[in-house]
């Protein structure tokens, strides 16, 4: 079964934001007071994560993301990831997280399937950090990174650019891909929150590169089928790689390969429409292809691309941790 929609493009990637609470609170993420929150009967059981799960895997999908909010801090996850990662035809199960509870769970996590973690820091100077995250974690993200190497976890390094706070630290987190076998991946600041201020925040892809460019020697790395949106390159005799994601500036839309399903069930083809379909209903014990064909309606009709550079963005503002980030 191959799910594609109107524009040719096949649909493989899955991501399920379990949960839409966090440890943290991000300044792009998230406004200071937090977000209204889900009720803990809006959230989906995992039962029913699983019940889209498969549906999606009947239809093609070969990679599932589970994200958040921080999805760590959900109960029972190591045995919902177990459950995902049995599901026949899933070829890659990938996780996205802050961090924060790797030191304890990073093994529990290995073992049950999860084959590559997200891991999100964008800062390694402790007051930094504390300004973009408005909390004092940085010791236990690094504890995490760590553990996550110990155990074997290979992982990936998501870095938000926003000008004047951590642009100053491209250069350093790029010489962690030196001698650490990852990936350190410069994301463009998305607008997500709709500040007025937002355009003044965001440093290009393209200036990230040539920051990089004007300081080491990098070559372009080979990706594969199941990639993201990034660019990715080395610095010559690094053992890891750096990516970059642009998703303002670049020709992300026209390979997306995903769709999101947020905490309460509802089917996000693009991050930046507000249309929603609400999955709940739907999700009754044995009910697997009727979600199926309900996907497979919705990723048929999936935008063409978000209008976040035109003057009129038609999306109300949200939060990353809403809709999975
Ligand atoms: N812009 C870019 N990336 C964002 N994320 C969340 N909010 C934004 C935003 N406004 C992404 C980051 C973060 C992950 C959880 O979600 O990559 O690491
Ligand atoms: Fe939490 Fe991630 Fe949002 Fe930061 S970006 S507040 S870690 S969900």
């Amino acid at each position: 079964m191959r799910l594609s929609d109107n524009f040719g493009r096949k649909i493989n990637y899955l991501r399920l934001s379990i949960t839409d609470r966090c440890n943290m609170r991000c300044v792009y993420c998230m406004p200071a007071d937090g977000i209204d929150k889900l009720g803990h009967a809006e959230i989906l059981s995992y039962e029913q994560f699983l019940l889209i799960a498969e549906a999606a895997v009947s239809l093609g999908i070969e990679k599932i993301r589970v994200t958040g909010g921080e999805p760590l801090v959900r109960n029972g996850i190591i045995s919902f990831l177990e459950q995902l990662a049995n599901i026949s035809g899933l070829k890659q199960l990938v996780l996205t997280t802050n961090g924060v509870l790797l030191p304890e769970m990073a093994q529990a996590l290995k073992d049950v399937g999860v084959q590559r973690l997200n891991i999100s820091l964008d800062s390694l100077q402790p007051a930094m950090f504390s300004q973009l995250t408005r909390r004092d974690l940085l010791p236990q993200v690094l504890a995490g990174i760590a553990a996550a190497e110990k155990v074997g976890l290979s992982y990936k390094i998501n870095v938000v650019v926003m000008r004047g706070f951590n642009d100053n630290e491209i250069l350093d987190f790029a010489g962690l891909t030196k001698d650490h076998d990852c990936t350190v991946r410069f994301i463009e600041y998305m607008p997500t929150l709709k500040e007025e201020d937002w355009r003044s925040l965001v440093v290009s892809s393209k200036d990230v590169l040539q920051i990089l460019h004007d300081h080491y020697c990098l070559h372009p790395v080979d990706r594969g089928a199941l990639a993201g949106p990034a660019e990715e390159f080395a610095i010559d005799g690094a053992v890891g790689q750096i990516g970059v994601i642009a998703p303002l500036s670049g020709h992300f839309c026209q390979d997306c390969n995903r769709i999101r399903i947020t905490a309460s069930g509802q089917v996000r083809t693009c991050l930046f429409s507000d249309h929603g379909f609400d999955l709940k209903p739907l999700l009754l014990p044995g009910n697997v292809d009727n979600v199926a064909r309900e996907l497979q309606r919705l990723v048929h009709d999936k935008p063409a691309c978000h209008t976040l550079n035109s003057n009129t963005a038609g999306y109300s503002p949200f939060s990353m941790a809403q809709i999975g980030g």
